[in-house]
């Protein structure tokens, strides 16, 4: 019987609000115990004195790539990249080639991450077909062949009818929809938000109205069907009023923020790094400080890194060509720490956004230490200096905007299953 004590951390554990020096005692893949002074009897023991120890962190939204566009990254490289950004669980995006709008791509994401990842990969299916935004997938088979949620991430589902069918659909076979809220012809060509910066820079603009009125569009269509209705990558401040209302009155409406849109703005786009491209784009001070006050107060759920890899080659283009995304998955903690470090947000309740809310959102297991769970965790350096060097990540893509970045709070080991799967200066330990 494998045992591993994991002794004297500062244990994080959302799930069951603890926040104190522990030990965890971790049984085979299961946490057995957490509390003071644990036997380490026939355990193999991690010293974790001066880090967090919280359960692993959970990200509803990333793009992996496979199948069909493995140049950019695949099941076995984002899982890596997962493991060593303190992910224990990802769920991926249905914009593959082929898109994963059949359980047979379903199934497949499952068997080859079940094979090459060292991170559990949770596939989100899509909603409509070829995510054309027409017809409606087969919802029931693709929860069958283990979909977690649906989603036509990278484009917006038009038309409200449409909308309507796969929020009732969705209804009936208990999934989460989540919702890329870009109006397409509101969004145009604009590659940057409106305003300013695309005044500017003379590039064309997005404006947040075009998040803005799918976000209230949606959040009506899921107040009339009673479904569960999740919004990806919430960027504009105005989108968290409407998230609070929905909310207020008891609609099942949950909100994720990435790490680019609660760090940076606008203004980073100035040299026209291609880095700094992505849907929706990046946007105000305003708009960034309103979404860290939304996430330290709950509006918004959890974050998720929106981790979108693309080839240097196809980056390395002027700025209206690029495609959008960004990495996310190796620099989130640093970046979202500093929200710890500025007073914003305490230690466990970050945990709860990264960890134990969109675990639940999702219906995953993970997100907890109580005795008997699953033995997904990761131990983190909080006050650990370094800078991000994107040719030394474990993606296979280096579109990054924090490349040569310092941040500040390290991921020291990731655990999946009670394996050590990942560690500070070792790199990933499995597959
Ligand atoms: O920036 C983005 N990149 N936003 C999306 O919605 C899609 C994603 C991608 O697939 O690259
Ligand atoms: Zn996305």
């Amino acid at each position: 019987m494998s045992r591993v004590l994991i002794r004297g951390g500062r244990v994080l554990d959302p799930a069951n609000d603890h926040d104190a020096v522990a030990d965890v005692l971790i049984e085979e893949d299961r946490v057995l115990e957490v509390g003071p002074d644990l036997s380490a009897e026939n355990a193999e023991v991690v010293e974790a004195a001066g880090k967090w120890v919280a359960p692993g962190f959970v990200d509803l939204h990333v793009h992996l790539r496979e199948p069909g566009l493995e140049y950019k990254e695949d099941l076995a490289s984002g899982g890596r990249a997962a493991v060593a950004g303190g992910f224990t669980s990802i769920c991926c995006m249905a914009n593959t080639d082929p898109v994963n709008d059949d359980p047979s791509v379903t199934k497949y994401i499952l068997d080859r991450a079940a094979k090459d990842s060292p991170a559990r990969i949770f596939p989100i299916a899509a909603a409509t077909r070829r995510l054309a935004g027409e017809v409606m997938t087969e919802m029931s088979a693709l929860k069958d062949a283990g979909a977690v949620a649906f989603s036509d991430d990278g484009e917006t589902i038009m038309d409200a009818a449409v909308m309507r069918s796969v929020l009732e659909y969705s209804k009936l076979v208990d999934a989460p929809v989540v919702i890329h809220a870009e109006d397409c012809g509101l969004r145009a060509d604009g590659v940057v938000n409106e305003g300013r910066m695309s005044t500017r820079l003379g590039l064309p603009g997005n404006p947040v109205e075009a998040e803005e009125i799918h976000v209230a569009r949606d959040i009506r269509l899921a107040r009339l069907t009673g479904a569960r209705l999740h919004v990806g990558h919430v960027s504009s401040g105005g989108s968290v009023g409407l998230i609070r209302q929905a909310k207020e009155e008891g609609l099942s409406v949950t909100a994720e923020v990435t790490p680019h849109h609660l760090s940076l703005t606008e203004e980073v786009t100035e040299g026209f790094d291609t880095s700094t491209k992505m849907a929706p784009p990046l946007r105000t001070q305003g708009d960034v400080e309103t979404l860290r006050k939304a996430l330290a107060d709950g509006v918004i759920d959890c974050v998720a890194t929106d981790h979108a890899p693309h080839a240097t080659y196809e980056k390395d283009v002027e700025f209206t060509a690029a495609p959008c995304g960004v990495l996310g998955l190796e620099t989130a903690f640093g970046v979202v720490n500093d929200m710890v470090r500025q007073g914003e947000i305490s230690p466990l309740e970050l945990m709860r956004r990264m960890s134990t809310t969109p675990a639940r959102i999702f219906g995953l297991e993970g997100g907890s230490l109580s005795s008997g769970s699953v033995a997904d965790l990761v131990l983190l350096d909080p006050e650990t200096v370094w800078v991000y060097d994107p040719t030394e990540g474990f993606s296979k893509s280096r579109n990054s905007p924090w490349g040569g970045s310092e941040l500040t709070g390290q991921v020291f080991a990731t655990f999946v299953a009670g394996r050590l799967v990942y560690q500070a200066g070792r790199g990933v330990l499995v597959r």
